[in-house]
């Protein structure tokens, strides 16, 4: 039986707890629960949007239509052999759950990614990536269904063409499909090669004195890290970063450094050059910045906060502000990682 919620609050259904209301709310548990939905009057005749966990998107307003909320839960064990195990998870279940449950499990290529809001069938939407890691490196397939002909279907690495922080589903595919599960190749412990590439992870496993670290060494490493330097959505409303890195070419990099010396950066394989959001934010001057109820976190300018007071169109006029400012002091465009409701 659908449950349709009517005017529904959406504070508790996105992590920067903006109220906006939903014309029609309804959470579905199951792909074949989906595909009825997709037969319903309430789905055919309004506008809607899928959600996770909300972790990654800025309600600018009331939502004029019908919010479904992916609840598919399950974890199971497609394929063993010696050394690896293919993991198929619901696209509802949290993200961090999950990768606990693959710890638990002594399993390795998910431990970089600890503590990351939001909920697995959103992970490959923007290939989330933290210290090193994306999903693409652990990714093996997932199933969706096609919101026009309700079909299941399945997605190799290839067909979703990620790249930083995207993919398929963000561009070509967008609003085309709910990502029903995804499905993980993950290697048993002692056939996992760690990745401590990101300097600060070596650094916090050198103080606690760890000379050979576990997968659950680093996972507990990087939940320090997050937790020391990213606000925690409970307590203070926040999407992570609120933009992502830019990429720019080396000629204009070469102009900027010149100008900036200390100006971080990281060289990509294609010869871009990815630099710091969270560092031209703070040298424009906008770090712990608050206005409206609405500011620029303390410890990591790239994320914007809702200091519990603020609406989504004051974080839309901050971030618009943000990006005219960077652009005038740099010369480099800021692009939203967040997707605007
Ligand atoms: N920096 C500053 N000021 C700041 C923030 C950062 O100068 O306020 C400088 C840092 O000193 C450092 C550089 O910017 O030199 C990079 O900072 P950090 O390592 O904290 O990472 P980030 O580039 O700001 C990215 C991801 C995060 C991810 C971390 C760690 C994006 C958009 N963000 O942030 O992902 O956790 O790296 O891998 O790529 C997210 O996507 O929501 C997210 C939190």
């Amino acid at each position: 039986m659908l449950k349709f919620l009517k005017s529904k609050l959406l504070s508790s259904y996105n992590t920067f707890g903006f109220e906006a209301k939903a014309d029609l709310l309804i959470e579905i548990n199951s792909a074949e629960e989906f595909q009825k939905l997709l037969q319903t009057p309430e789905w055919k005749d309004n506008q809607h949007v899928i959600l996770g966990g909300g972790s990654n998107v800025l309600l600018t307003d009331d939502y004029r239509g019908l919010v479904v909320i992916n609840k598919i839960s399950g974890i199971d064990t497609i394929k063993e052999d010696h050394k690896s195990v293919i993991l198929k998870c619901g696209g509802g279940e949290n993200w961090h759950h999950f990768v606990l449950y693959t710890l638990q499990h002594n399993l390795g290529g998910l431990e970089n990614l600890s503590l990351i809001p939001g909920t697995v069938g959103a992970a490959p939407m923007q290939n989330i990536g933290a210290y090193g890691v994306e999903i693409k490196d652990s990714f093996h397939s997932l199933e969706a269904i096609n919101l026009t002909t309700g079909e299941l279907e399945v997605f190799m690495p290839e067909d979703c063409r990620f790249g930083y922080r995207e993919s398929v589903f963000k561009h070509e595919l967008k609003g085309q499909y709910l990502i029903a599960a995804v499905s993980f190749q993950l290697d048993k412990s002692d056939y996992h090669q760690l990745n401590l590439d990101y300097g600060i992870i070596k650094n916090v496993l050198e103080d606690k004195g760890i000379k050979s670290p576990t997968i659950h060494d680093v996972s507990n490493a990087v939940i320090q890290i997050r937790q020391s330097k990213l606000p925690d959505p409970a307590k203070i409303g926040n999407s992570g970063s609120f933009f992502k890195n830019p990429l720019i070419e080396p000629s204009q990099f070469e102009k900027l450094k010149s100008e900036f010396p200390e100006i971080p950066f990281y060289e990509l394989e294609d010869g871009k050059i990815k630099l710091a959001a969270g560092w031209l934010i703070e040298n424009a001057g906008w770090k712990g910045h608050e206005e409206n109820g609405v500011g620029v976190h303390q410890k990591q300018a790239l994320v914007l906060v809702n200091y519990g007071k603020g609406r989504g169109e004051d974080i839309l006029n901050l971030s618009r502000k943000i990006q005219d400012s960077v652009l005038s002091k740099f010369g480099v465009e800021l692009s939203p990682e967040v997707n605007f409701i």
